[in-house]
């Protein structure tokens, strides 16, 4: 096959890419049985290592919508948990499949596995990179803002995590302006983030900024995008020095107001109310959360459906 065989980063995607599963989605959204016959008599293995309440619900019903049947492991049931190779279950279960949809920890495991297994392999997060997320994230976009995106700010404040790290790809890939306020030191976007969104920016005429400062970034911004600061599998230890570190990052109706008049907030849930985002930001009118989770299925679906007909170029 050639093109891009599975989804293992966010930077794998091209935009030409994006706009396809942005497209294909859409149709997705209208006409949930569209391509019903797409996975029939087929199945798609969701293995998750870590909690989902969002991506296991698109997924499952991502691919029941394509006439396929999901198969959810869970990391304790298969052998790979008491030793089995990574590359051992990759050559398993795509003799079974037609698909692989994983979430787990390392990135490396995501990488290994989409090297060793024959059928596409579908990242549902790591501790660095939520591409389905982002995807899901840039229908919201898309739907309020239109495909012209110039002159717009699309801002994250809070942990340097995965998201942040997806956020700020996806957008540079897109040609926009997107920003990142986290706090310095620990809590930052890593140097080989920054490095690659900049770079992409670069080649899609976007742009990049990072800074420590909530307010400036949020100073005429068309989005503001947080996520938890407690991630899955980040260390309890830290949550104290974290919280602290984090909490000139809350959004609240002040650093709301600096926004544009036709502002949103984005987060991709779960949310902690009085931590990350105040109830009156993430309840209130400005709100989109509940349609981001709404399209988690329509772009799971839509990668599924393209990706296992070789549709996509990558870059
Ligand atoms: N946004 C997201 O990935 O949610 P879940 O952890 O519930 O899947
Ligand atoms: N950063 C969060 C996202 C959850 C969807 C985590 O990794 O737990």
């Amino acid at each position: 096959m050639t093109g891009l065989k599975d989804l293992l980063r966010t930077e794998n995607l091209s935009r030409a890419d994006v706009e396809l599963i942005l497209a294909t989605a859409a149709e997705f959204a209208e006409h949930p049985l569209k391509h019903s016959n797409s996975l029939v008599h087929k199945s798609v293995a969701i293995y998750m290592t870590k909690p989902s309440t969002r991506t296991r619900l698109a997924s499952e019903t991502a691919v029941a919508h394509l006439g396929g049947t999901p198969i959810f492991l869970r990391g304790d049931e298969l052998q790979i948990g008491r030793g089995e190779t990574i590359n051992d279950t990759a050559k398993v279960i795509s003799q079974f499949c037609s698909a692989l949809i994983i979430r787990t920890y390392a990135q490396s495991d995501v990488d290994q596995l989409g090297k060793y297994a024959s059928i596409p392999v579908i990242n549902a997060l790591t501790d660095e990179d939520h591409p389905t997320q982002v995807l899901a994230d840039w229908m919201v976009i898309r739907e309020r803002f239109g495909s012209d995106v110039s002159g717009r700010k699309f801002v994250y404040v809070g942990d340097g995590n995965n998201v942040a790290n997806a956020w700020l790809i996806i957008g540079a890939i897109m040609g926009a302006h997107v920003v990142a306020a986290t706090p310095a030191g620990k809590f930052a976007i890593s140097p080989e983030v920054i490095s690659k969104s900049k770079s992409l920016a670069a080649a899609s005429g976007g742009k990049v900024e990072i800074t420590n400062d909530a307010k400036a970034a949020a100073e005429g911004a068309s989005v503001i995008y947080t996520d938890v600061w407690m991630s899955m599998g980040d260390s309890e230890s830290e949550r104290d020095e974290k919280f602290k570190a984090l909490s000139p990052f809350m959004v609240n109706d002040d650093l709301m107001k600096l926004t544009t008049k036709d502002s949103i907030f984005m987060h991709c849930l779960p949310a902690h109310r009085g931590e990350e985002v105040a109830a009156s930001v993430i309840d209130g009118a400005k709100s989109v959360v509940w349609r981001e989770a709404f399209h988690r299925r329509t772009t799971i679906q839509a990668l599924l459906h393209l990706l296992t007909r070789g549709e996509l170029k990558g870059n």
